[in-house]
Order: C-alpha cells, then sequence, then structure tokens
C-alpha cells in the first residue's frame, strides 16, 4: 500500500526531530509554550504525542535539513516545502504553528498538522497527499493509543488533534481524530482490526452532526456480529476537549456511560428525526430510509434484529432474505417484498 522504503521517511523523522527541538530551544518558542500551556497540555503529553514547534520565519527548517538538490526535491515531496508555481520560489509549508506529527500503524512519521498560535487562518495545515501520507486512511493518534494501552478494547473517535490531545491529558489514551475528512470505510476497516469496539465523540455543531451520521453509515457495512459502536453527543458549541477540561474525568466518563448512543438506536431516532410515525405515509418512507441502510450489514444476527424492529416501528414485515452479498446490499430493493400484517 505504501512504499517501503521510502527516503520521505527519514526526512519526516528529522523534520519532527527539528520541531520537537524548537519546541525546547528556539529563542521565538515562549509563544508556543504558553499557548501549550494555556490548553492545558502537560509536558508529558507533549513529550508522548512528539508536539513540535515550527517557528516563525520562511526558511527554518529547509536551512536545517539543505543538502543536495535532491535533499531539496524530497522536502517538497514530503510536503514539507513548498514551490510558488510561478516564481519557483521554495519556502517552508509550516511557519510559526504547533506541530503534531502523524504516524503511521508502524510508527513512521508520515505527515504533519499544524496549529497557528493565533486566530490566522487556515487554524490548521495539514500536509498535502504524498507518497506517504494518504489523509482518508490516517487516523491521528492510532499508533500513539496502541503505544500507551497494553490492551485496547474501545477507541474514540474524535475530529481534532486537540481533542485527542486533550482526551490524553485527562487519561483517556485511546482517542484517535481523523485528519479533518469523514470518517470513511477504511478508517473503520482499520479501528475493527484493533478493536471491536468504537465510540464516536465529535463536535457540538451542525459539521459535527453531520460528521456523525456519516461515520453511522461508514460503519455500517463493517458490523460483524460481535463488533460495535455507540455516539456520545455533546452539547452545542463543546467539543471533547473543551469538555473535558470543563466537567474533568469522571463527569465526562459517566456522561460516556449514561449518554451514549448505540449505533442501533441512533440509526432509528436519526432516520425518524423528521417522520410522523403515525401516519402509514410515515411508516413508509422511514421504511424506505431504512432496509437499503440495514441491508448493508454484514452480521446476520445484527440485520435480522434490524430488521424486526423496523418491522415493530413500521407494521412492515419483510420477506426474509438471507442471500446477502454486500455487493448488492444497495440495490436490495428488488428483493425486498413488504407485506402488510
Ligand atoms: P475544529 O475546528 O473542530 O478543530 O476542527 P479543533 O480541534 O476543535 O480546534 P481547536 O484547536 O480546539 O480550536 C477539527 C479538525 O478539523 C481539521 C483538523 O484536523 C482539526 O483538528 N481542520 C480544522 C483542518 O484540517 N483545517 C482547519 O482549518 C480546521
Ligand atoms: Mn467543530
Ligand atoms: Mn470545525
Ligand atoms: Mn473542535
Ligand atoms: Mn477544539
Amino acid at each position: 500500500r505504501q512504499p517501503v522504503d521510502s527516503p520521505l521517511y527519514a526526512l519526516l523523522s528529522a523534520a519532527s526531530d527539528y520541531y520537537r527541538n524548537a519546541l525546547k530551544n528556539h529563542p521565538q518558542r515562549h509563544t508556543a509554550v504558553s499557548y501549550l500551556k494555556d490548553r492545558g497540555v502537560s509536558g508529558v503529553i507533549a513529550r508522548d504525542f512528539a508536539l513540535g514547534f515550527a517557528p516563525p520565519g520562511w526558511d527554518h527548517l529547509s536551512k536545517h535539513l539543505s543538502g543536495d538538490s535532491m535533499q531539496q526535491k524530497a522536502l517538497i515531496d514530503a510536503g514539507l516545502v513548498v514551490e510558488n508555481a510561478d516564481s519557483k520560489r521554495r519556502y517552508d509549508r509550516f511557519r510559526d504553528r504547533i506541530m503534531f506529527p502523524i504516524h503511521d500503524t508502524r510508527g513512521r512519521i508520515i505527515g504533519f498538522g499544524g496549529r497557528v498560535l493565533g486566530d490566522d487562518k487556515p487554524k490548521y495545515l495539514n500536509s498535502p497527499e504524498t507518497a506517504v501520507f494518504h489523509k482518508g486512511q490516517e487516523l491521528y493518534g492510532l499508533y500513539e493509543a496502541r503505544k500507551y494501552n497494553r490492551q485496547l478494547n474501545e477507541i474514540i473517535v474524535v475530529e481534532g488533534y486537540m481533542d485527542v490531545i486533550a482526551l490524553a491529558q485527562q487519561g483517556l489514551r485511546n482517542a484517535v481524530a481523523t485528519l479533518g475528512t469523514a470518517t470513511s470505510e477504511e478508517h473503520i476497516k482499520r479501528l475493527f482490526r484493533v478493536v471491536p469496539n468504537i465510540l464516536f465523540c465529535f463536535d457540538g455543531d451542525n459539521a459535527g452532526r453531520k460528521a456523525a451520521w456519516r461515520a453511522l453509515e461508514s460503519t455500517l457495512s463493517n458490523l460483524k456480529d460481535g463488533y460495535q459502536a455507540r455516539f456520545l453527543f455533546v452539547p452545542d458549541g463543546e467539543d471533547p476537549d473543551s469538555l473535558i477540561r470543563s466537567e474533568g474525568l469522571e463527569a465526562f466518563q459517566a456522561r460516556i456511560n449514561q449518554h451514549s448512543v448505540a449505533l442501533t438506536e441512533y440509526f432509528f431516532t436519526h432516520l425518524a428525526e423528521e417522520i410522523n410515525l403515525d401516519s402509514l405515509e410515515g411508516k413508509a418512507h422511514l421504511a424506505t430510509l431504512a432496509t437499503p441502510l440495514i441491508e448493508r450489514i454484514p452480521g446476520a444476527n445484527l440485520r435480522a434484529l434490524m430488521r424486526q424492529k423496523l418491522t415493530q416501528l413500521t407494521g412492515l414485515t419483510s420477506a426474509p432474505n438471507d442471500n446477502f452479498t454486500p455487493e448488492h446490499s444497495n440495490t436490495t430493493s428488488h428483493d425486498w417484498a413488504p407485506e402488510y400484517n
């Protein structure tokens, strides 16, 4: 999938060393250090996540890693240096930012996220797609979660770098973040290779709620019996970072225990949200929305139970169809013979 021995790995690793060292020693590090302190990040967590600092300036990293012209080219290939298309002028991609190295599951650095210290835009800058970095597949914090937990039973999926860091800071070292992209089926496959339980906890805003439903859709087709996903919806305006910082670990854990909802529950409440289930039209509508999604579930038992639940809600019974083939999971409507009770 990835080049086994790309020269980019060594370069990315050297860049990470530079950023980490800059957070400790660069004369302009103080704003970065106090930024992290203000956000409650301890030295231990900064070390465990190898946080760094890209100093302000156009060529600190390129100068530090300067080599022959091949090396200069490799810096561009690694996404660390940008070359202006017209002027051909080259400059460091990450400047005056807190740096979050992104590891693959083998622990190799494949890219970075960088956060501005103030209110500049973009708030987060990520490495571009490179030969070793594929944003839609990687999960920030997965390497660290495996490294710092002897046994993992559940992984918490959040939106942002700082959510992962804040949860780790409070002792929840099992959080990962998608890198500003929607949760993909590839993400879910990766997670279910590591744990049987996923807890999604996205931001309490419209983007977060959209992200949750999108995550549900990506999860459905990976739900073998024995695997499960839950959702914790946080109050409006909060995200996992702000919430756990304001209410503390115990309250946050109690919230998970008491208020997280099973994927199957979220599934029906969300689909029925704007449907009047007292009317036949509403029941038909729900069945139309739910059936193709239910048929995507590979776990035969869960699929059967979901059909049963739909029957409870609508009165519709479906002819049993257990010749489930994932390839046809989106087009099962022909095989599905609804009957009124
Ligand atoms: P958020 O805006 O929710 O970030 O975006 P956050 O982690 O809560 O930010 P702060 O630091 O607490 O203010 C969630 C994620 O979306 C991606 C990043 O991965 C971020 O962590 N993102 C966001 C970007 O890639 N670029 C952006 O400009 C903003
Ligand atoms: Mn948000
Ligand atoms: Mn956002
Ligand atoms: Mn957020
Ligand atoms: Mn935040």
